[in-house]
């Protein structure tokens, strides 16, 4: 079983502010994309990363990728993005070589996601999970929320699920390739994580426990948590 890793990075990042592209931007002095990139490389079971840059940062992206030497056993590829996430992660998906039969998809902007934490869930595809997500419980309750009927006036509550069997879903998500090329031929509405397409198929979505360093780098405070990580790292 051959395993790829498409790095969806095509977005603009808007909560995190003006700037470069999100995944262009430095953390400890270096491209989060490459971070990413490198996270995925780690596994030795990962033999190849398509990395899907913004639509107009192709030739940038592949020129980082070259400056930056990943291992010996790792090939990359670069491919434009689209305008969402779902439709970088197709283009990502239609640039894979046949010979790969596991395929992990993993956001850019998890730059510190442990290599512990892709080898659980390339263990629980090769166990014969069609797709996998790492996730950890939640720290807050969450509410279910009516959108105001006015804009601005406050918020009724309409529900509170049982925080106890809430997760947080993290990258990256692994799949059988069929499972998730079919997901995504199949389920036509904006999603944001790969595995609810694998649900609306239908099919089981198994869990694997996620890691506190694989948080997305969303917004301002991410950044500083993200190099306070690295700098922890680096001791
Ligand atoms: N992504 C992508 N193509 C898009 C939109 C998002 O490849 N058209 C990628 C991002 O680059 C990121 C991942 O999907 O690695 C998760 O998305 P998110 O954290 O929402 O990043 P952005 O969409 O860039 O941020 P924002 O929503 O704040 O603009
Ligand atoms: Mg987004």
């Amino acid at each position: 079983a051959r395993t790829a890793a498409v790095v969806p990075a095509a977005g603009r990042g808007v909560r995190l502010g003006p700037g470069a592209p999100k995944a262009l931007r430095a953390l400890g002095g270096t491209p989060m994309l490459i971070h990413a990139v490198r996270a995925m490389a780690a596994s030795r079971a990962v033999s190849l990363v398509v990395v899907v840059a913004p639509p107009d940062g192709a030739a940038e992206v592949k020129g980082l990728l070259d400056a930056h030497a990943l291992p010996e056993r790792t090939d990359f590829l670069v491919v434009p993005g689209g305008a969402s996430r779902q439709e970088s992660v197709q283009l990502g998906l239609d640039a894979l070589p046949t010979d790969y039969d596991i395929v992990l998809v993993h956001d850019a902007a998890r730059p510190l996601v442990p290599v512990d934490t892709v080898d659980a869930v390339i263990e629980a595809v090769r166990e014969g999970a069609p797709a996998v997500v790492p996730a950890l419980p939640l720290a807050d309750t969450v509410k279910q929320v009516e959108p105001a009927a006015v804009p601005g006036e406050p918020e009724p509550v309409v529900a509170t699920p049982e925080r106890a069997r809430l997760r947080a879903v993290q990258t990256p998500q692994g799949f059988d390739r069929g499972t998730l090329v079919r997901a995504h031929e199949t389920v036509a509405d904006n999603v944001t994580d790969d595995a609810s397409m694998v649900e609306q198929l239908g099919l089981t979505v198994v869990v694997v426990p996620g890691h506190e360093e694989a948080f997305k780098v969303t917004r301002p405070l991410d950044l500083v948590l993200a190099e306070a990580v690295l700098a922890r790292r680096r001791l």
